[in-house]
């Protein structure tokens, strides 16, 4: 029999009594600061309107103007300081966003020059979002003082910004509230709900002894999100349930209010023990079993198997502790997560690096048959400098060189050396990223001493270089050279084994909204001789799940003649053909408006190929909804959309081209052949398993439809 639900008198919300009326300190909705001060560039000449030249879209602030100190990007310092107030309320509210770094990239109240509350942005790694969300001080025991609010930009580089809105003295609280509660676990199920548009830092936690059992964060999906968690096995326990949210404008937190004990589950159950299947897991992406990770690192392919490491966070969900994690891989599709192989010591954590085999014993550390795998990596400690480690047992165990580091610092917080072996110099050379848009190559005999053979640059990228030949259309008599930033811009050049001589500026390469620090494989036989390149899909949300981001699948690079000259293509590589199942496939499919062929399937795992023909019908756009989330080419400004990107894509001879991998948290487009790469994280509602093709405005047709069922990578 179905038991009632027992309903928790968990958060009882009371309307708030504020009697006096809010006194807004500064809505920046004037063409200039008015009686406000800056200091050095960085804030402009006035408040922002939006999202600044080359900066991300900037969302939740108020009005139209906002304090943005992007201007003229993160190079740019100063500070902006309001005229003198008195505080003559409870809190002191605003909206906050750009750079989390503490003193540099703040907002602060100052009573007699000293800062007696400050708060950062929430941001310090790629990835992050441009929302401005709320803030509360409370500063009830500063009644009456006088002080006054300094927002300062301290920060070059990565997140080195601030954004404020919106500053306004209060008796009620605008930031999101926390509350906690002891609750005994005597039923199976715990149900909750977030409200429509509850996302970024609503989040609800059941925690043991401190320590965090389930966590779910809001989406801020536009309908509500009726979830569940089973808690069987919680039974007896006491736990803690810590709500946060922000307050309706009614004052009630409906998430809190929406909690209840159960034996039944009334929402998505949200699965979260069964490794690697659980609900946000991705099925044929590598993913760490536990904790954080970004960059993929030392990728090299040794003895019928692909290493892949990956900066891993041993011990927490988000990023820290940087430590070189490994995994190994017969085929590139399923991966065996190995022991950490590089772990932090005294010359710092382990930054990104990358991996050879040193098939001369060039650096003599061969001990055995087996040739030495030898990883590059970045020592992150005081100051950055290049270390190396090895192993002689295909890479299941690892020794550092005693004498690291092996290239001493140089710039900045210089980092990531990408290793190549370049055989008519017989020397290696390293790629690495130095500060700012600098980047050097160096060379070496024997990977333990370099020196510096010439610098590079490239406008508008840092981090992460990568540096290889690539043949034009494959043909090896046409060869280009090709430098890599951690954003995918490249440059194409000559190399002589000492200098880089770019022919192109940055190239453009990635489109889409979760692609950074990407690598490419060193090692690869010369008789498979694919480039292939794995990335991190930095950004990527994964609620309540043990792990954190996760990496692309591996795409193959080439480089191909096109009007503009020779450009990168990428293609997933082909062993995704052993994931595939079912087919389904139609050629000279007519799609028409209000027309859904593929409302028949269902699932969450999809390798989609498809082209269409845009005919001479004027169709406006033609879309395919994944899980109802639209991929969209709209044809009159040849572009594609998806999650929030867009990309020029110009139809070839009246048709376009669309290769798209679905896994649970991914959408990977490659269109016309891989010209365009557009890979973005989205986070489906478990609930939604629903594909939709059709076309709008017009009729189109797809020349050919295929669409495979794919299963999973860890089963
Ligand atoms: C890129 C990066 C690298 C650095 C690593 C640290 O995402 O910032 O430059 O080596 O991550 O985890």
């Amino acid at each position: 029999m179905r038991q009632l639900a027992a309903i928790l008198p968990l958060f009882i919300s009371w309307p708030i009594l504020a009697a006096e009326p809010d006194i807004l300190i500064a809505d920046f909705e004037g063409p200039d600061y008015g009686d406000w001060q800056a200091t050095g560039e960085a804030f402009g000449p006035g408040p922002a309107r939006g999202t600044l030249p080359n900066q991300m879209e900037v969302s939740g602030f108020e009005g139209k103007g906002l304090v943005n100190s992007f201007y003229r990007g993160d190079g740019t310092t100063g500070t902006l300081t309001s005229p003198p107030i008195k505080i003559e309320r409870k809190y002191i509210n605003f909206l906050l966003g750009g750079g989390m770094h503490p003193g540099k990239t703040c907002i602060n109240l100052l009573i007699d020059g000293q800062a007696v509350r400050t708060a950062t942005g929430p941001n310090d790694k790629p990835g992050g979002t441009e929302r401005l969300d709320w803030h509360s001080w409370d500063v009830s025991d500063l009644a009456g003082k006088a002080a006054l609010i300094q927002i300062v930009d301290e920060q070059t580089g990565g997140w080195g910004h601030i954004n404020v809105d919106h500053i306004v003295q209060s008796n009620r609280r605008s930031g999101v509230v926390e509350t906690v509660r002891d609750l005994e676990i005597d039923r199976e199920y715990l149900n909750f709900c977030f409200a429509p548009g509850q996302a970024g830092r609503t989040q609800i936690s059941l925690q043991i002894d401190g320590k965090p059992v389930r966590q779910a964060v809001g989406q801020g999906r536009p309908k509500a999100s009726a979830l569940s968690w089973d808690v069987s096995q919680l039974k007896g326990r006491r736990v803690q349930l810590r709500v946060a949210e922000l307050p309706a404008p009614d004052g009630t937190c409906p998430l809190g209010a929406s909690v209840r004990l159960s034996d039944q589950p009334e929402g998505v159950l949200i699965v979260v023990d069964r490794l690697y299947q659980e609900t946000y897991r991705p099925q044929f992406h590598f993913t760490p079993a536990k904790n954080w990770t970004n960059d993929p690192n030392g990728l090299v392919y040794y003895a019928g198997e692909y290493h892949l490491f990956f900066q891993h966070n041993p011990t927490g969900i988000n990023w820290g502790n940087m430590t070189w994690g490994h995994a190994v891989s017969p085929d590139l599709v399923h991966w065996q997560q190995l022991d950490h192989a590089i772990h932090p010591d005294g010359l710092g954590t382990i930054f990104s690096g990358s991996a050879v085999v040193d098939h001369q014993n060039t650096a003599g550390f061969q001990t055995g048959s087996e040739k030495p795998i030898v990883c590059i990596y970045t020592s992150a400690g005081n100051p950055f400098t290049q270390s190396i480690a090895y192993s002689n047992d295909r890479g299941r165990t690892w020794t550092k060189y005693d004498k690291n580091p092996v290239l001493k610092h140089i710039a900045g917080s210089n980092r990531d050396p990408k290793v190549i072996w370049h055989e008519p110099a017989k020397k290696w050379v390293m790629a690495l990223y130095l500060d700012q848009n600098d980047y050097a190559l160096f060379g070496s005999p024997n990977l333990k001493e370099w020196t510096r053979l010439c610098d590079v640059s490239m406008p508008g990228s840092g981090e992460c270089p990568d540096f290889f030949s690539i043949a034009v259309d494959g043909q090896e008599q046409q060869v280009k050279w090709l430098f890599w930033g951690a954003n995918g811009n490249y440059r194409l050049g000559t190399f002589d084994g000492t200098k880089f001589q770019p022919e192109t500026e940055p190239i453009k390469s990635l489109w889409g909204g979760n692609d950074y620090a990407a690598q490419t494989y060193s090692d690869i036989p010369g008789a498979d001789g694919r480039r292939i390149q794995i990335s991190w899909m930095a950004g990527g949300k994964y609620p309540d799940m043990p792990f954190n981001q996760q990496m692309s699948f591996p795409r193959e690079l080439t480089l191909r003649t096109t009007p503009e000259g020779p450009r990168l293509h990428m293609l997933p590589v082909r062993e995704i053909e052993s994931l595939r199942g079912r087919k389904h496939a139609w050629t000279d499919l007519k799609l028409r408006p209000g027309e859904n062929p593929l409302s028949a399937l269902e699932g969450e795992l999809w390798d989609i190929g498809a082209e269409f023909a845009l005919g001479k019908d004027q169709v406006a756009a033609i879309v395919l909804d994944v899980r109802g989330e639209p991929v969209r080419y709209d044809v009159k400004a040849a572009a594609l959309h998806c999650l929030g990107r867009s990309a020029p894509l110009a139809a070839q001879d009246g048709r376009i081209k669309l290769r798209v991998l679905v896994d649970r948290t991914s959408i990977e487009i490659f269109a016309n052949d891989g010209l365009v790469t557009m890979c973005s994280c989205f986070l489906p509602d478990p609930a939604d398993r629903s594909l939709r093709l059709t076309a709008e405005g017009g009729e189109a047709t797809a020349v050919s439809l295929t669409l495979y069922e794919l299963t999973s990578a860890w089963r």
